[in-house]
């Protein structure tokens, strides 16, 4: 079968577009499994830079097919604009997209009411992209949500929207956050964009163990990360999907048993976005560095991101939640210019070492990292084709970090671009990835 899951091991941005993008080459199908636009892949192929919110990267190589899973919230306007974009650039978006008419969609008002969590005095601000993601699976989960199939049947759409729409609006009076919507005006977009989308739309859980029953081999392609999972992650400072690799089951309508392989993503370092606990994070000089040379700010919302040193103790847990087989190691030319860098390899909680990581928020903002001080390589890594040819204290950061993680590093990344990593021939990753020629040739 050889399906291969790859998702974020950290708090998402890993760089997870750029390994999918990649990896894709030997897969004939990818798929997203949660989340929504809140997500930012970035592709960088030559000079082309390609930022994905809600279709999956594999779409940017011809002749792949892209499945929008069930589990995700969509947006139609954020979806007809991903769409456009793409269509601009000469992908077709016909011949390769489907979308699951089990899927949620996104309203205006989801928007506004994720003001009542965000904005309001006295509340705790997850610092959310504003996308209206999580007022979105609230509705699913609350079990009044509507679906992608009750966007195309017109007349229940219409009488739908309009409660919802009522419902949201008494709410938000109640707590003095409403905003003039013209609904009516949302409600008719919505209805065209229903026309665009509907030969798009199609049971893709289906479609997906169709292309397994026929050989196909299939990407699950994971947003956000672990750390963000609403299950697994630092909550309630986390997203309101399953990114770990139990989304992808539900999120995609497959058996888990058809999972061969589960990739985690990580950089050489960690950042975050958006508030809560971050055990390593750099607050001195040395992090606004990491932020400069890793261009560490928002995909989606521009905001700088936090910046911190690599966690074991994080990566151990994600990858027992995840059962990662092998790591990708991103942006490893980002420490390029480091004299020394650190690595966080136990927390102790009042004093003690502790083994788990703890549940609540109150105990991991009182973690205190330990550190291990490793040298640097001061040498230029980027675009390294072979893991021989990097710095051999790059090499010894990298077996220190398998070494204390327990997990293969798979592959490494130095640099944005596409041709800028390494796959370690006779890795568990290289056997994982190694196929059949994949039909569609390369972009
Ligand atoms: P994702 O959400 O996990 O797909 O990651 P993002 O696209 O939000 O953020 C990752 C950023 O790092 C993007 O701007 C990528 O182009 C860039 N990037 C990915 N891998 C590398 C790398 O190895 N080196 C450098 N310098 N940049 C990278
Ligand atoms: P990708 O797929 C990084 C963060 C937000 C916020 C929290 C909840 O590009 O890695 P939400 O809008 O989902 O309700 O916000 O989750 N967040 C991300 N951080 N990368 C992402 O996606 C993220 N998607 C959501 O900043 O802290
Ligand atoms: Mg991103």
């Amino acid at each position: 079968m050889a399906n291969l899951v790859i998702l974020g091991a950290q708090w998402g941005d890993e760089g997870k577009g750029k390994i999918v993008d990649l990896f894709s080459e030997t897969f004939d199908m990818v798929v997203r499994y949660q989340g929504g636009h809140n997500a930012g892949h970035t592709v960088r192929i030559g000079e082309r830079t390609f930022i994905l919110k809600l279709i999956p990267s594999g779409i940017l190589r011809p002749g792949k097919q892209a499945v929008i899973g069930n589990g995700l919230v969509i947006d139609p306007e954020a979806l007809l604009t991903e769409i456009g974009m793409l269509e601009s650039m000469g992908v077709d978006i016909a011949g390769q997209l489907s979308i699951s008419n089990r899927a949620h969609i996104i309203c205006p008002f989801h928007r506004v009411m994720e003001k009542l969590s965000e904005g309001r005095p006295g509340k705790v601000s997850i610092g959310t992209t504003s996308r209206g993601i999580g007022p979105s699976y609230e509705d699913k989960i609350g079990r009044r949500g509507i679906r992608v199939a009750d966007l195309l049947d017109r007349e229940y759409f219409v009488a739908a929207f309009d409660v919802l729409a009522e419902e949201k609006d008494r709410i938000a009076r109640a707590f003095d956050i409403a905003e003039t919507i013209d609904l009516e005006a949302a409600r008719s977009r919505y209805l065209a964009i229903a026309e665009r989308i509907r030969p798009l739309v199609r049971d893709t859980s289906r479609q997906i163990h169709d292309a397994m029953r026929s050989g196909s081999r299939v990407l699950f392609e994971g947003a956000q990360g672990t750390m963000l999972d609403i299950d697994h992650g630092t909550y309630p400072f986390v997203t309101s999907s399953n990114a770990s690799a139990g989304g992808v089951a539900t999120g995609a309508g497959v058996p888990p048993t058809c999972i061969e392989g589960v990739v985690g993503v990580s950089k050489a370092y960690i950042t975050r976005v958006g508030a809560g606990p971050f055990p390593t994070e750099d607050k001195t000089e040395r992090g606004d560095r990491i932020r400069e040379l890793g261009r560490e700010f928002g995909t989606v919302t521009g905001r700088p991101r936090r910046c911190g040193w690599f966690d074991v103790p994080l990566l151990r847990y994600t990858a027992m939640v995840n059962g990662f087989d092998s790591l990708a190691i991103t942006k490893l030319d980002v420490l390029d210019g480091m004299d020394e860098v650190l690595v966080c390899t136990a927390y102790r909680l009042d004093g003690r070492e502790v083994d788990d990581m703890p549940a609540t928020c109150r105990e991991l903002d009182r973690l205190e990292p330990v550190y291990t001080t490793l040298p640097g390589w001061r040498s230029d890594t980027t675009g390294a084709r072979q893991y021989e040819d990097l710095p051999a204290n790059a090499r010894r950061y990298l077996e220190f970090l398998e070494q204390q993680t327990g997990i293969e590093v798979g592959s490494v990344s130095t640099g944005p671009e596409r041709t800028q990593t390494i796959v370690r021939p006779g890795s568990r990753l290289d056997t994982l990835l190694a196929a059949p020629a994949a039909r569609g040739q390369s972009r």
